[in-house]
């Protein structure tokens, strides 16, 4: 007790640093890239200041850029030129995702891990996570396990390193698992987003992703914010159909899933530091309100406290140069 114990003791210069219990790192990052195939320059995100949307041609060097800043892995998300009701252009060995994966594997190899997102959305001309049927305005889960699974087949021939399925479809996990196993990618790895919640906070990867949708919303097949519970359950059944990484997804408002899941499954745990997360910080940082890198900082901080093991970002490159 006071006066024996003062806390400030260990809290100024060399001895604050050894005592810390959380350390950020290049290592811990995954970049987030958009290849658009409807686009010959590079195009600013203009709800993401400093996010693009690059052509085929930029996206080698954009990776480059980061295996130079010591960031391990990037996940891809395409925009393709084609769209219609069932995501055709989300498999083909010449679809946009594919092209970009081989030319980032050609180049970089073992240097770079290249993660796919898997989801209907930015393929379909209605912008949902899987086949609709139009009389009800329903997202069909069976249907589209079978599309998912080829596009993770597709995927991996192209040469991605890991998998990560996006739609929150049931059953979605075993389904990329067994396409891939017949396809004899045994052992390529499935990062699922266990726990998505239908969140706000994606708006402006929408204008990004261009996967706004055209009616209704993603509440019939992502998570009601409000649960925590229902996430555990959601990352058991993952983990029980395989899923070698398990991510929640958005981060900041849902440290507290974080740290269950973590705590509870002992998985390597990813988080998804989404669009919204970013652009606020961004446009309060913009304004003058608050200081960019130190909220940044602070922010991915408390990602990895609170347990993830990795952290999927837009500041990657910002604080792997900052880290440098
Ligand atoms: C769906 C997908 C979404 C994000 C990543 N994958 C959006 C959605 O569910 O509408 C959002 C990422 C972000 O907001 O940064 N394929």
């Amino acid at each position: 007790m006071f006066p024996q114990v003062r806390m400030r003791r260990l809290r100024s210069g060399k001895i604050r640093d050894m005592v810390r219990e959380t350390e950020l790192s290049a290592n811990d990052l995954i970049y987030p890239m958009f290849v658009d195939e409807t686009i010959d320059s590079t195009v600013e995100v203009s709800s993401m200041p400093g996010v693009q949307r690059l052509p085929l041609d930029k996206v080698v060097d954009d990776a480059k850029d980061a295996a130079d800043l010591g960031i391990p892995a990037l996940i891809l998300f395409g925009i393709p030129e084609h769209k219609d009701e069932t995501g055709t252009s989300s498999y083909g060995e010449e679809d946009i995702v594919q092209q970009a994966v081989r030319a980032i594997k050609e180049d970089l190899g073992k240097d770079m891990v290249v993660m796919t997102d898997v989801c209907m959305c930015e393929y379909t001309s209605h912008g949902h996570c899987g086949i609709v049927n139009f009389e009800t305005e329903e997202v069909l889960n069976d249907p589209t396990l079978d599309i998912l699974g080829k596009i993770a087949v597709s995927h991996a021939k192209a040469g991605a390193d890991i998998v990560a399925p996006s739609g929150m479809m049931d059953g979605m996990i075993s389904a990329m698992r067994t396409a891939l196993d017949e396809e004899n990618f045994k052992n390529i790895p499935i990062m699922s987003y266990a726990a998505k919640y239908s969140s706000a906070f994606y708006g402006p990867f929408r204008d990004a992703a261009d996967s706004g949708f055209q009616f209704g919303d993603r509440s019939a097949y992502q998570m009601d914010p409000a649960n925590s519970d229902e996430a555990i359950r959601e990352v058991e059944l993952d983990i029980l159909e395989g899923a070698d990484m398990v991510m929640v997804k958005p981060a900041l408002p849902y440290l507290d899933i974080i740290y269950r899941i973590k705590h509870e499954f002992k998985m390597p745990t990813a988080a998804y530091n989404v669009s919204g997360e970013y652009s606020m910080l961004k446009a309060a940082a913009e304004k003058g309100w608050l200081d960019e890198n130190k909220v940044m900082y602070e922010s991915l901080m408390s990602i990895k406290r609170a347990g993830a093991d990795m952290i999927l970002t837009y500041f990657a490159k910002d604080l792997a140069r900052m880290l440098k």
